[in-house]
């Protein structure tokens, strides 16, 4: 006998970064300045990312893009790679993640990609610790998760490798 299984998924709208608890609106304003050190001369996409890590360090990274297009990074894994070299097991508690076109002021809705939130699912079970995700609306709109893995569901996971 078949079943329907419904998934659900918790965000939390605000209608502008001030709403925010202080602690994310400082870290969406610290991915926003990372994201003008974004290098996307392919994409014209500027992204920024900020994490906050446990002990309040905040570790930014921005997209770097490649003439081989496939070698460029995400600004996301940009950050966590960074903090796990530069701040080795220190947990991640968020990230915020914002962008915006090339010559633009104005920041835009932005989610992160599919290998983004597989990595940062990956530091979720390493770290045994939810990474909020606070995310660019648009608008100063800003959505915020509670955790990384909720982006993915059936993700692939060390599980599956036992
Ligand atoms: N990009 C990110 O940095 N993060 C995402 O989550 C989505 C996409 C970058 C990759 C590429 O440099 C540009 O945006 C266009 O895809």
């Amino acid at each position: 006998m078949s079943e329907i299984k419904k998934l659900e998924i918790e965000v939390v709208h605000y209608q502008s970064i001030e709403e925010l608890p202080k602690i994310y609106t400082n870290l969406l304003l610290e991915a926003r300045s990372a994201a003008s050190h974004s290098y996307s001369p392919y994409s014209h996409f500027e992204v920024g990312a900020a994490l906050l890590l446990e002990n309040g360090v905040i570790v930014p990274g921005s997209n770097q893009e490649n003439a081989s297009y496939p070698t460029g990074l995400c600004a996301e894994r940009v950050a966590l790679f960074a903090a796990a070299t530069q701040h080795p097991g220190i947990k991640v508690s968020a990230i915020a993640i914002t962008a915006r076109k090339a010559g633009n002021e104005h920041f835009e809705a932005v989610t992160p990609c599919g290998s983004c939130r597989q990595v940062m699912s990956e530091y979720e079970d390493l770290h045994q610790q939810n990474i909020t995700v606070i995310m660019e609306g648009g608008n100063d709109e800003v959505s915020v998760l509670k955790n990384a893995s909720s982006l993915l569901p059936f993700r692939f996971s060390h599980a599956n490798l036992k």
